[in-house]
C-alpha cells in the first residue's frame, strides 16, 4: 500500500543528491513527478474509502458531470476547476481539437476558451459510452489549496475592477451587500462593488434559500463538488502547486508534448495575502468556512497550517 511513497521517498532522495535539473524536460523530471501524481492517486482513494460515500456515479443527475470536458482523439477527460488554471488548460484543449491555429497557448483570448458550448463535456455522453471513456480515458483533474483558491476567487471577482469583476458585483454583489451589510450605502447597494471579504465568508457560509443560487457557483463551489474525485478514479492528479511539472506530465502522457505550457510568473506573497485576508474572519467563522471546503482539504491532502496556524479538521 505504501509502496508508491516509498518510491517517491528513494526519488527525492536520489534527486536531492544528484541536484535537480531546471529543465522540466528530462525523462527523471517526469518520472519524479509521475510517482508523485502516482502517490496522490493513492491518498484519494485512501481517503475516499474513510468516507461514508452516499451515491455512485450512476445516481449522479448527468448535469453534475458537466465540468469534465471530453477529447476523444487524445482520449482525455478534463475536469475544469475555476482558478485553477484552467483557462490555460481550455486553451490547449481548443489547440488540441484544431479549434485554433497559432501553437502559442497565450494568443487565445481567455473569453473564447470560457464561451459557452466550446468544448463536448461528459453530461451529454451516453451512460455506455460514458462508462467506455472512463475505463480507457486519462482522466485529469488540477487542484489547489481550497481557501487559497476562495481568496484568488474573491478578489477576482468580487474586490477587482475587471469586467468580470463588474459582472459579479452587479450579480452577486449587490445581494450580499443587500443581505449582510447594515446601513448599505446606496451606491453600495446599486453597485455592488466593495464586498468584504467577511462579508463574502457570511454568505458563503449562510445557508438560506435565498442565495443559494448564487452560492452555488463555480468559482467558489468545492472541487469535489464540481468533479466527484471518488468517484472518478483520476490518473493525473495536479496540483497549482507543482503546475508546470504536472501540466507536462499530462502533456506527455496524452502525446501532446509539442504543446508548451505557458509558464507563470510567480504569484508572490500568497501566505501573507492569506493571512491578512483571513485575519479579518473570527475562529467560528473560519470553522465554518473550513466545514464547506473539508473534503477537498482531505481528500487533497492539503492542511489549515498556514492561516490559522492549525489544523481544524
Ligand atoms: C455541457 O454540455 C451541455 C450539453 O451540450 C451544455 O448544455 C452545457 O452548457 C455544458 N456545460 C458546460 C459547463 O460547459
Ligand atoms: C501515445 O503514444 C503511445 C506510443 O506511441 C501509444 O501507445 C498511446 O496509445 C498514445 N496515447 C494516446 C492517447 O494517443
Ligand atoms: C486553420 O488554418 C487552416 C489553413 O490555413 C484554415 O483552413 C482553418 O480554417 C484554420 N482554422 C481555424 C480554426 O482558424
Ligand atoms: C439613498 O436612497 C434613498 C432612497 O432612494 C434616498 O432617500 C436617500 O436620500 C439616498 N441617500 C443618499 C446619500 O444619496
Ligand atoms: C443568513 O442570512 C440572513 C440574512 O442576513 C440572516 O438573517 C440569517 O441569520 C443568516 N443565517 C445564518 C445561518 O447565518
Amino acid at each position: 500500500m505504501h509502496a508508491t511513497r516509498i518510491i517517491v521517498l528513494f526519488v527525492c532522495i536520489t534527486f536531492c543528491v544528484n541536484g535537480y535539473d531546471n529543465e522540466h524536460t528530462s525523462e527523471h523530471s517526469l518520472e519524479l513527478t509521475q510517482s508523485l501524481n502516482l502517490a496522490r492517486q493513492e491518498l484519494i482513494q485512501e481517503t475516499c474509502g474513510r468516507l461514508p460515500l452516499k451515491w455512485g456515479l450512476d445516481d449522479l443527475p448527468p448535469s453534475q458531470l458537466e465540468h469534465i470536458l471530453v477529447d476523444d482523439d487524445h482520449k482525455l477527460l478534463y475536469c475544469y476547476v475555476p482558478k485553477v488554471a484552467c483557462t490555460n488548460w481550455k486553451r490547449i484543449l481548443m489547440i488540441l481539437a484544431g479549434k485554433w491555429n497559432d501553437t502559442d497557448v497565450l494568443s487565445i483570448p481567455a473569453s473564447l476558451a470560457h464561451s459557452p458550448g466550446m468544448f463536448r463535456n461528459l453530461s451529454s455522453v451516453s451512460k455506455e459510452d460514458r462508462d467506455i471513456m472512463l475505463e480507457n480515458y486519462q482522466k485529469m483533474i488540477i487542484v489547489r489549496n481550497p481557501f487559497e483558491r476562495l481568496l484568488s476567487a474573491y478578489r477576482n471577482k468580487l474586490e477587482g475592477s475587471l469586467p468580470s469583476a463588474k459582472y459579479f458585483q452587479d450579480r452577486v454583489g449587490k445581494r450580499i451587500i443587500k443581505a449582510f451589510r447594515e446601513n448599505p450605502s446606496n451606491e453600495s447597494l446599486e453597485y455592488g462593488h466593495d464586498v468584504t471579504f467577511k462579508e463574502f465568508a457570511l454568505f458563503l457560509t449562510n445557508r438560506s434559500k435565498e442565495l443559494a443560487d448564487v452560492v452555488n457557483n463555480e468559482h467558489w463551489q468545492p472541487i469535489t463538488s464540481l468533479c466527484h474525485p471518488c468517484l472518478i478514479k483520476y490518473t493525473l492528479v495536479g496540483k497549482y502547486e507543482t503546475l508546470l511539472d504536472d501540466s507536462l506530465l499530462a502533456l506527455h502522457t496524452i502525446n501532446a508534448s509539442q504543446i508548451q505550457f505557458p509558464r507563470l510568473a510567480r504569484t508572490s506573497g500568497t501566505s501573507e495575502k492569506l493571512r491578512k485576508y483571513f485575519s479579518q474572519l473570527d475562529l467560528p467563522l473560519i470553522r465554518k468556512l473550513y466545514k464547506l471546503y473539508k473534503y477537498d482539504y482531505k481528500i487533497f491532502s492539503y492542511d489549515l497550517d498556514n492561516i490559522v496556524g492549525f489544523d481544524l479538521g
